[in-house]
Order: C-alpha cells, then sequence, then structure tokens
C-alpha cells in the first residue's frame, strides 16, 4: 500500500498542465462503441484503471479493442452482437461500469456475473436492480452491511431470444446518472418508449453519446429522457468520439492553486459540459476567481482551459453548496471541502447524502480529514459544515485515504497550505481516475513523494 509524503508549498505553484481523460466519457465511448455497427475511433482515451476494467468487459464479450497510435479503435458488433462472456466480468473499483454493464447486460440472451474489489463489493446495487426487475430482468445480488439492499457479485440471467425487455416510465429516487445511464441501456432492448425522469441535472453524456450515434433518443422538459424502439432500424454507428480531459481531476489542480497561491496554473482541454461543471460555480461561490480561456467544441462535448492567475486563500469565502449545484458537483466535494477550510467564515454541504455509498463514506472520510488538519467541521447524515481557517494554515497530520481516490488527492491538495510536511496513507487508488497525479503536482512546483 503506497502513502504520500508532502512539504508545504514554498512558492506559488506554476505551470502549464493536462489531466488524464474524462472517466465518465471513457466508460460510454467503450460501451457504446461496442454497440456500433462500424468501427469507433476513440481519442485521447489513456486509460485510468476504471476505464481499463470496461475495455476488459467488452473485449470479454467478443469486442476487439486496437491501439493505432494514440487512438482506441473499438470494432462494434451491433446493438445485437454482443457474446457470451466466458467468465465473471471483473469491474475492478469501478462503480460505473458495473451499473452501466447491468442495463447492458439486462437485455442480452445470456448470462453473465459481475464482480469488483472489496470496495465495489459493499457498493448498493439496488438502485439498478429495482427499475431493471421492473423492466423484467433478473437481477440476483448477496445481502450485505444494509437490510434489503443488494451489493456484487451480481448475477445477470439470459433472456430468450426475441423476448423484448418491458418498456417503463422510471422516475429516479435519488438523482444517479449511472442509474439513469442503466435503464437507457435497457431501453436499447425494450420493446416500446422507455422514459426516465431526474430530479436534477445529472451528468448527460449517455444522452448526448447515444444521440450522436443515431439513437431514438430524446432529452424532453423537465429532465425527462426518452427512448422509443418503436420502428428503429437497431442500428447505431459513430465515426469518433474524442475524450476530453476530466474536469473532475482537474478540479484538484485548480483548486491546488487556489488554496497555495499560483502564479499563473492553467490546465488544459477540460470538458466543460455544465452538468459538470458545479465545482466552477461553487468556487466563484467562494469569491475564487478561475478563468475559462480556449474554448471549443469537441464533438458535442465543450472544452477549455481552467486557468487560476492568482491564488488567494485569504480572499475565499464560505458559501451555502446545495441543490442542483452540488449535484453538478457531487464528485467534487471533498476537493471543495479543502477550499472551505481555507476559506474564512462557515461553507455548509447540503444534499449530499449519496456521498455515504461513494469508494467511501466520503460525508465520513473528508470529515475525517478536515478534523485531522485542524478544521471544526459538522458533520450531518446528509451534508456537513466547515468553520474555515480564515487563510491561516492548515495543521500538519498523518490522513487516512481509505483506499479512495478522491481523499488522497484532496488530502494531498491540503497538505501544500499545511504548516509542516503531511502523509496520506493508503492512495494506490488514485490510479483509478488519475494515474498521473503525483507528477502533474511535482510539474506546478510541489514537493511530493511517493513511498
Ligand atoms: C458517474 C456518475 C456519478 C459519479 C461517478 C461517475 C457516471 O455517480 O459519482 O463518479 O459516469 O455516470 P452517480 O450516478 O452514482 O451519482
Amino acid at each position: 500500500m503506497t502513502a504520500f509524503l508532502l512539504e508545504p508549498a514554498s512558492a506559488p505553484l506554476r505551470g502549464y498542465c493536462t489531466v488524464p481523460d474524462d472517466k465518465s466519457i471513457g466508460h460510454r465511448s467503450l460501451m457504446f462503441g461496442a454497440l456500433s455497427e462500424t468501427p469507433v475511433r476513440v481519442r485521447g482515451l489513456g486509460g485510468g484503471a476504471d476505464n481499463r476494467s470496461t475495455r476488459a468487459a467488452i473485449e470479454a464479450m467478443g469486442i476487439r479493442v486496437e491501439e493505432a497510435g494514440d487512438e482506441l479503435v473499438v470494432h462494434g458488433v451491433g446493438v445485437d452482437g454482443l457474446k457470451a462472456p466466458a467468465a465473471v466480468i471483473d469491474c475492478g473499483n469501478s462503480g460505473t461500469t458495473m451499473r452501466l454493464l447491468c442495463g447492458l447486460l439486462a437485455g442480452q440472451s445470456f448470462a453473465s456475473s459481475l464482480d469488483g474489489d472489496a470496495s465495489l463489493r459493499r457498493r448498493p446495487m439496488r438502485r439498478v436492480v429495482d427499475p431493471l426487475t421492473r423492466m423484467r430482468a433478473a437481477i440476483t445480488g448477496q445481502p450485505g452491511a444494509r437490510e434489503g439492499e443488494v451489493y456484487p457479485p451480481l448475477a445477470v440471467a439470459a433472456r430468450r431470444r426475441g423476448d423484448w425487455l418491458q418498456a417503463i416510465e422510471y422516475v429516479l429516487p435519488v438523482a444517479s446518472a449511472q442509474v439513469k445511464s442503466a435503464v437507457l441501456l435497457a431501453g436499447l432492448y425494450a420493446d416500446g418508449v422507455t422514459r426516465v425522469v431526474e430530479p436534477g441535472p445529472t451528468r448527460d453524456h449517455t444522452e448526448r453519446m447515444l444521440a450522436h450515434m443515431g439513437a431514438p433518443i430524446r432529452v424532453l422538459e423537465g429532465g425527462v429522457v426518452e427512448l422509443s424502439t418503436r420502428g428503429w432500424d437497431r442500428q447505431l454507428a459513430a465515426r469518433g468520439f474524442t475524450v476530453p480531459g476530466d474536469p473532475s481531476s482537474a478540479a484538484f489542480l485548480v483548486c491546488a492553486a487556489l488554496v497555495a497561491g499560483a502564479e499563473r496554473v492553467a490546465v488544459g482541454d477540460i470538458g466543460i459540459n455544465p452538468t459538470r461543471t458545479g465545482f466552477l460555480d461553487a468556487l466563484a461561490a467562494m469569491n475564487a476567481r478561475v478563468e475559462l480561456e480556449a474554448r471549443r467544441d469537441s464533438e458535442g462535448e465543450p472544452t477549455a482551459d481552467l486557468v487560476v492567475s492568482r491564488g488567494a486563500a485569504d480572499e475565499l469565502a464560505g458559501a451555502e453548496l446545495g441543490g442542483e449545484l452540488i449535484i453538478r458537483a457531487i464528485d467534487e466535494v471533498p476537493i471543495l471541502a479543502v477550499v472551505a477550510g481555507r476559506a474564512s467564515g462557515t461553507t455548509r454541504f447540503r444534499d449530499v447524502a449519496e456521498l455515504r455509498v461513494k469508494e467511501s463514506d466520503r460525508i465520513a472520510t473528508t470529515c475525517a480529514m478536515l478534523r485531522a488538519l485542524g478544521c471544526e467541521v459538522d458533520e450531518q447524515p446528509d451534508g456537513f459544515a466547515v468553520e474555515g481557517k480564515g487563510g491561516a494554515p492548515f495543521t500538519a497530520a498523518r490522513i487516512d485515504a481509505a483506499g479512495d481516490h478522491r481523499i488522497a488527492m484532496a488530502g494531498a491538495v491540503a497538505a501544500l497550505a499545511a504548516d509542516g510536511p503531511v502523509r496520506i496513507d493508503d492512495v494506490d487508488n488514485v490510479a483509478t481516475s488519475f494515474p498521473t497525479f503525483a507528477e502533474t503536482l511535482r510539474g506546478l512546483g510541489v514537493a511530493l513523494e511517493v513511498v
């Protein structure tokens, strides 16, 4: 098990950097590419471990993925061409791989099984099993910590050839792009109109990318997405996808510049799809200045460089963060909490109960990290409040990342503004989303050792 050792920043951070490809778009490029009638060229997919799990899963179902320079070519076999995997599909640490695959596998005429690492085996799967069961799929899992919940490994039963799933209207009980996507993927194998209604704006990559491939999908007013297989020729095709830099990874570098001070830090080619940039709105509410430069459009996904010209911790102010903004910043809460710890005044994070079932219980692990750094924290079942230190340094500490990549990286950023060296334990899983995190921070002038 590796650890990060960091020294506080001795000078303002500076430099230009990029981050790995967007994990969410990467998963979908691979899975949707597998369903294409034509080969799909995927540009920019560097392959964090989570995307590698998805790649191995589609390869296990007969898809050839060819490496051609800096592109991957996914040789799709059409919506009805997947083959039975010979063994259990290992989703590793990736909840997105498992939940989206449940939707895809629900309509297949072969049986399959899905498993993952110890952390994934603790994550709730009833949220996908319930709607898919209503669509008449048969998925069984294991009992576990919570009464009535379903945990991996999961077994998905085969459907008889020509036997459609039932199209349903599903009102999402919690805002989740993974559940929305699973139901829509199953909808490709359902007879009629599948409708998903979401309570808030979760990431919409599935809708954008399936529409780009000619799927019969429409986004209506009021958070309604509709997929109708009536009269559809069952053809999906795309020339390719370009995967932008992951805004969820870029957030760590932007916030590093803000909490440690910066002379100009630019993070290049980042996806700025509005369903992903809640963290930029949260930072603006906290009085931080982040500029968007070199805006472009890359096959339906907008991108830009994110630039911090001058990090100034003493200007950061507490804010109230909840509702639709927090849905669009759900993966960025741990790093926003570090910014809150440096700000003046109180920051309240509301409506984040979902964080209890991420790669760790992220309300608990974020609050534990902040307490170790000397901040006062008030933890609630569905949120927490942080008393900022008003620009004063964090207390040097030893932080347990609990195997959660986003806690490990948030802790490393906090270390830059501490009053002494900080050690962060259990950081191996940083490789799931941002394998080059340590080198990238070093490139901006940070002293970080991996031990
Ligand atoms: C993801 C959706 C989000 C997010 C996860 C990736 C996706 O999860 O936290 O990192 O790619 O669809 P939920 O849908 O469970 O909120």
